[in-house]
């Protein structure tokens, strides 16, 4: 069987819709009766309800949004994974993870390695940004960010489920990181025109100094100190760390990633 958390989130609905006609339990943590397989309910807070659902030669796909916990809960379902012999982790992760560093990295990190000491064979997917936050960024009309002209890459999270999809029917191998990206790298005064263009929505993107995005998280909610973090991070991605693309997607799936032009037509709605 395959067991999919986070089977609600944007990777985990395409990966149970790409998963149709295979044994898939959705893990989630409230009725889902519209999903494409069986659920069962279950939380990360409480790790032992997912363990339960693990039997010997099962696959896992490992997956939840980020909150102060993540790191811990991660690690425990790992650890219960061993324990009840899964045959395989495939672990949503991202683009440069490492333990220490900023804001989600860091406790992407944490759990990325404490996988690949399990004793479980794993697979790593480190994504860069993804397209499916981009109707939000740009939900006002206006992106604001500390990117500068820098170039950045967005992938589909379809492209991602395809490649997690991929990986858990094939053969179970001993591990390995997959560096996941979109096909093309642009800033994003130019994601902004992509936009216009196939949507017809005018949208742009304004840059903001580091202190000047910190005062606007802040005006948004985020406490100081991860404000000022996540507008130093955006500043950083600004030197193009993650622009280059990889062949991942093609040679995992055989076909090229979605391109930015493919997201936003079959998302137009989503810009309206
Ligand atoms: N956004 C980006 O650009 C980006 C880039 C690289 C990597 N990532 C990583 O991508 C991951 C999220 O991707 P996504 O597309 O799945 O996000 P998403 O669309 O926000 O979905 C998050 C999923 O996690 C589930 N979840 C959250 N807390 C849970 C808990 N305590 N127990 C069980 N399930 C829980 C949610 O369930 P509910 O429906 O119940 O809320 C939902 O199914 C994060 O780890 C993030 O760091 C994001």
């Amino acid at each position: 069987m395959i067991v999919v958390t986070g089977a609600t989130g944007s990777i985990g609905r395409a990966l149970v819709e790409r998963l149709r006609g295979h044994d898939v339990l959705a893990a989630v943590r409230r009725p889902a009766d519209e999903l494409a397989a069986p659920y069962a309910l279950a939380d990360f807070e409480r790790p032992e309800s997912i363990g339960e659902l693990l039997s010997p030669g099962d696959r896992l796909f490992l997956n939840s949004s980020l909150w102060p916990g993540f790191a811990d809960a991660h690690r425990a379902v790992i650890d219960l994974a061993a324990r009840a012999g899964v045959a395989q982790i495939v672990a949503l992760s991202v683009r440069d993870a490492a333990p220490g560093s900023r804001l989600g990295w860091g406790m992407h990190g944490v759990v990325d390695a404490h996988l690949r000491e399990s004793g479980v064979p794993w697979a790593v997917l480190q994504p860069s940004g993804f397209m499916q936050n981009l109707p939000g960024e740009f939900g006002t009309g206006t992106m604001y960010g500390s990117y500068g002209t820098g170039l950045v890459n967005y992938i589909d999270t379809r492209d991602i489920a395809d490649v997690a999809a991929t990986l858990l029917t094939g053969p179970v191998g001993q591990g390995g990181d997959y560096v996941l990206s979109g096909p093309e790298s642009l800033s994003h005064d130019r994601i902004a025109e992509r936009i216009t263009e196939v949507t017809g929505r005018d949208v742009r993107y304004v840059d903001l100094t580091v202190p000047e995005m910190t005062a606007h998280l802040e005006r948004q909610g985020l406490p100081g100190p991860r404000a000022a973090e996540l507008a130093v991070l955006m500043a950083e991605t600004g030197d193009g760390r993650w622009a280059p693309a990889t062949d991942t997607v093609m040679e995992l799936t055989g076909r090229p990633p979605r391109s930015l032009a493919d997201f936003l037509t079959d998302h137009k709605d989503a810009f309206a």
